[in-house]
């Protein structure tokens, strides 16, 4: 049987039943991928339902208030998803609703796999979208190497159009591939319940036991790090403005043992205060004598 037919048949039985696998309009869509980058399905399903009540077209989140949008996307993280996703909002509203992958990858914060979702969930678009998920299932399954990188997509791009369908159930195989990344294909798979296993060109080797599972799959992260702080300053960052947005008033000297409680005055307030003016430029905060503010 056909790869695209075992996958839409064990998704009938086994797909989650997920908030944003009910609407086809694009906003709708983009703001469930926006938040899926880099955080958790059940943690976007609290935030994303919420966010389509307060905020439910483009044009009321191209004229929220940065205080607003910070507010509820709190929780989430990587904060300059939000303030990208209301640049969006303010040029789609201005200029109309993008009808190309290349149309949408022409605004900025979106690359080519969100430009792909979007066309295809929202617009119908005969196209496979490839995120970390997705390249893992069907680099191990059409290339069959049990990890693959950024460098396979062309291949994986070009091998999926003999299996993707031609009519409306290209739409369902993107979310198939990642409901089975995440419930079997995952970093150390279960072959032995996976739909695709006879097609799989990694399953044998899986099954086999001598695949070796790498420790980290990211290269060491090049995020900027200050002097022996175990996190990169991107975590500090969210700290700080968690304490400001918390906080209706905050000295810049009294944050500093809150986000990190080896924080020295001496040794550390350079760093906090190229932290600070960061938020600042970014139009996270804004910074008034020796007080912060949202
Ligand atoms: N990850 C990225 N997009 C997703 C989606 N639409 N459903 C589930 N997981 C995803």
């Amino acid at each position: 049987m056909k790869i695209a037919t075992k996958l839409l048949r064990w998704y009938r039985v086994h797909g989650r039943d997920l908030p944003w696998r009910h609407t086809r309009n694009p906003y709708h869509i983009l703001v469930s991928e926006m938040m899926l980058q880099q955080t958790q399905v059940e943690r976007v399903k609290l935030f994303y339902r919420r966010w389509i009540r307060q905020f439910p077209t483009w044009k009321h989140l191209a004229q929220a208030s940065t205080q607003e949008i910070i507010h509820a996307w709190a929780g989430l993280g990587y904060n300059r998803r939000v303030l990208a996703l209301r640049d969006i909002a303010q040029k789609i509203s201005q200029h109309g609703v993008p009808r190309t992958q290349e149309e949408w990858m022409a605004l900025k914060g979106i690359g080519p796999y969100t430009a792909g979702a979007v066309s295809v969930f929202a617009q119908k678009k005969r196209v496979l979208p490839i995120d970390t998920n997705i390249r893992r299932v069907l680099g191990r399954v059409l290339l069959g190497k049990p990890f693959s990188d950024l460098q396979d997509d062309k291949k994986i791009q070009k091998l999926s159009e003999d299996f993707l369908p031609h009519r409306g159930a290209y739409y369902d195989v993107p979310q198939a591939l990642f409901d089975l990344a995440t419930m079997t294909c995952t970093k150390v798979p279960d072959c032995t319940r996976c739909p695709l296993r006879e097609q799989c060109k990694s399953s044998k080797l899986f099954l086999s036991g001598t695949v070796k599972i790498p420790k980290r799959m990211t290269k060491a992260s090049k995020e900027r790090r200050h002097r022996n702080k175990p996190y990169p300053d991107r975590i500090y960052r969210g700290r700080i403005l968690k304490i400001v947005r918390e906080k209706t008033k905050i000295s810049i000297e009294a944050i500093g043992p809150l986000i990190d409680k080896t924080y020295n005055h001496h040794l550390d307030q350079v760093w906090m205060k190229s932290m600070i003016q960061r938020l600042s430029q970014e139009g996270f905060i804004k910074q008034k004598g020796n007080n912060l503010f949202l």
